[in-house]
């Protein structure tokens, strides 16, 4: 089983990253030098986790000329924020990015979510009852922006995060650039079968966020099930003498899905990334799919009193 995949650009992405989403400041620097220096080759980020520049740090001491890691050595992806869709914003804020990170150009620049948010620096722009001030700019608008910072050498390749397969079609469409990735949240009891199988239909590669259930998002509560202390799951992991999350990403990357599970402890970091030396069997591949029940955790807005209002407003 190989440990990269080869997107529609040509590009080898690397089938497991270290993801940076809610990775706190103070210890996200540490959790990348701990993954580059395991062996980790792919580093998921993005603006909206604010953190960039202190990932920036670390990659700025293993990796460019004169250090242990050439920049080809390694993919690095981040994300086009919602307050940043409209066309004027677009390469300012990838260049945000790029400075951030310490880097002269991403391989992989995601559109974070399909709809745009009010122009502006706040992140979550709201208004005074909680409610979400979108905005009525178009991605469509939004992907022939992103296809000039390839033009411009700024990224070697776009493409999409949490778009469904009318979305993503609908980019397909009229694209010049085809985008090569659409991550998505992705685990056990989210299996995306249908969302994966369009996706590889149309040689889009599926990323899955969130690979390991989340169980730290800000919002979780106790009534909601935790896939990592799955008993079914627990029981596979003892056949193969392997931990739980090891069975989840090894279930992942072998249906041809890259994961970034995030983790801050260097000892989960290096345990999440030895999973290709051994493989599950089809039965019990069939049997972990079985456990899908459609259950989305990474829903961070809720509807009240008509309004679409952020959870944290609840
Ligand atoms: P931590 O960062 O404290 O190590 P996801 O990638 O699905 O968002 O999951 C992230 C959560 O899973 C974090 O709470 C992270 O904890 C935890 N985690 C990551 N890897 C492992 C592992 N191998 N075993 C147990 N928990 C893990």
């Amino acid at each position: 089983m190989s440990s990269f995949v080869t997107l529609s650009s040509g590009q080898r992405m690397p089938v497991i990253g270290l993801g940076t989403w809610k990775s706190a400041p103070g210890q996200v620097k540490q959790a990348v030098l701990a993954a580059l220096d395991c062996g980790y080759r792919h580093i998921d980020c993005a603006a909206a986790y604010s953190n960039e520049q202190e990932v920036g740090e670390a990659l700025s001491i293993r990796v460019g000329s004169g250090k242990a890691l050439r920049r080809d050595e390694v993919f690095i992806t981040s994300k086009l924020w919602n307050t940043k869709h409209d066309q004027a914003d677009v390469e300012e804020a990838c260049r945000s990015s790029l400075a951030h990170l310490g880097l002269s150009y991403l391989d992989l620049y995601l559109i974070h979510w399909p709809m745009a948010f009010q122009r502006g620096k706040e992140l979550m722009p709201r208004r005074e009852d909680g409610s979400v001030c979108y905005s009525d700019t178009h991605y469509r608008e939004t992907w022939a922006a992103m296809e000039s910072l390839v033009d411009k050498g700024l990224v070697k390749a776009i493409g999409l995060s949490n778009f469904n397969a009318r979305q993503t079609d609908d980019i397909i469409s009229m694209a010049r650039h085809a985008p090569v990735v659409n991550q998505v949240e992705c685990h056990p009891y989210l299996s995306q079968a249908d969302l994966l199988s369009h996706c590889r239909s149309v040689a889009v590669c599926v990323t899955a966020y969130s690979p390991l259930g989340s169980g730290d998002r800000p919002w979780a509560s106790p009534d909601e099930p935790s896939l990592l202390q799955d008993p079914r799951l627990g029981a596979i992991a003892q056949r193969y003498q392997k931990t739980s999350a090891q069975v989840i990403l090894r279930w992942h990357v072998q249906r041809g899905v890259v994961c970034i599970p995030k983790s801050v402890t260097p000892s989960r970091i290096q345990q999440n990334l030895q999973v290709f030396d051994f493989s599950l069997s089809e039965d019990d591949m069939k049997q972990i799919e079985s456990f899908n029940c459609n259950e989305r955790f990474i829903v961070p807005t809720v509807e009240r009193d008509g309004k679409r209002v952020w959870r944290d407003a609840e």
